[in-house]
């Protein structure tokens, strides 16, 4: 399995780059391109940690050195937040550094699985699509928006909050990546009810816990190393997955499976080659369907503004 991460120099790639050195399965190749001069040293860095494990570095203007072969690609380059911006404040930055990469793995790993860190994801994803689609290369089955931040946050504040085991609290969240499109089912967690009133203070924390670590970081940037996390856990199951282990199923902002929108996140079982079957998200109480309902109309418009972005 031959994994490249884009955008490898930053706070979420280095933090991700070392989970991935010390867990991808022995044999792997980790592959590391970012803009910054600075990725060769981190792959140089990351070498001498002893896992069977091969690590490579690449900087400068073209990525395909880093891409090719590759069967999954994991982008996070791009401008994070700071204190006072939403994700959306991100768009006329990030959209054109997404679209360019894309272009770059469309030529050299048409086949691999790609899965978008780079925010605003509800955007950053259907520009993704669109630019495979224009290169004539587009799997719905293989694109994905890194999600599983919410849910390992969603997992954390449960547990916190109701004294559970965190290792074993599961918490769906479905929608999109960005305020009020971020909706956890807590009305699925096992073994717990909540009051309403602790419902809404934990769907509120779970949707603006990105703000929390913005302004805790005081315009040093937003959540790096709980990302750094949360996307080894996605990249290790699609890894999983891509081997032919069954029943891995993790929550993903994915084209094509949802009546709500062109994209939505929700629980998908991953297979040999991506997307194996969006699976449905369940039973949602009334105060998750009115929440659905009030979101439907930003994470549609988001996913226009991607299109329109690459087809303007
Ligand atoms: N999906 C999520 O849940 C989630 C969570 C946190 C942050 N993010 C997003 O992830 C992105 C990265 O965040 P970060 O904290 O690592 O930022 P960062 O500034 O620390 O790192 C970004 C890296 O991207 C590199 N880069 C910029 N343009 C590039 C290009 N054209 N090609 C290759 N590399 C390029 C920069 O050199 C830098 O090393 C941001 O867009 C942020 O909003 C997403």
């Amino acid at each position: 399995m031959k994994v490249a991460v884009l955008g490898a120099a930053g706070g979420i790639g280095q933090a991700l780059a070392l989970l991935l050195k010390n867990h991808l399965p022995a044999g792997s190749d980790l592959s590391l391109y970012d803009i910054a001069p600075v990725t060769p040293g981190v792959a140089a860095d990351l070498s001498h940690i002893p896992t069977p494990v091969k690590v490579v570095g690449f900087s400068g203007e073209d990525p395909s050195p880093a891409l090719e072969g590759a069967d999954i690609v994991l982008i996070s380059a791009g401008v994070a937040r700071k204190p006072g911006m939403d994700r959306a404040d991100l768009f006329n930055v990030n959209a054109g550094i997404v679209k360019n990469l894309i272009e770059k793995a469309a030529a050299a790993c048409p086949q691999a699985c790609i899965g978008i860190i780079t925010n605003p994801v509800n955007t950053t994803v259907p520009i993704a699509a669109e630019v495979l689609k224009k290169a004539g290369v587009y799997d719905k089955n293989k694109l994905f928006g890194i999600t599983t931040l919410d849910v390992i946050r969603a997992e954390t504040f449960v547990a916190e909050a109701k004294g559970l085991d965190v290792t074993q609290v599961k918490v769906p969240v479905i929608g999109g990546h960005s305020g009020v499109t971020i909706l956890p089912l807590l009305s699925q967690v096992e073994g717990v009810s909540f009051s309403d009133e602790e419902i809404e203070k934990l769907t509120y924390r779970i949707q603006n816990a990105g703000t929390e670590v913005v302004e805790a970081k005081a315009g040093g940037g937003s959540a790096t190393l709980s990302m750094g996390q949360a996307a080894c856990r996605f990249a290790l199951s699609l890894v999983k997955a891509m081997q032919g282990e069954a029943n891995v199923v993790e929550c993903t902002y994915v084209d094509g499976g949802s009546e709500h929108a062109q994209f939505f996140a929700q629980p998908v079982l991953l297979g040999k080659n991506g997307v194996e079957k969006v699976l449905p998200y369940g039973a949602v109480s009334a105060y998750e369907q009115a929440a659905m309902d009030g979101m439907l109309e930003t994470l549609r418009g988001d996913i226009e503004k991607g299109v329109e972005f690459v087809n303007q």
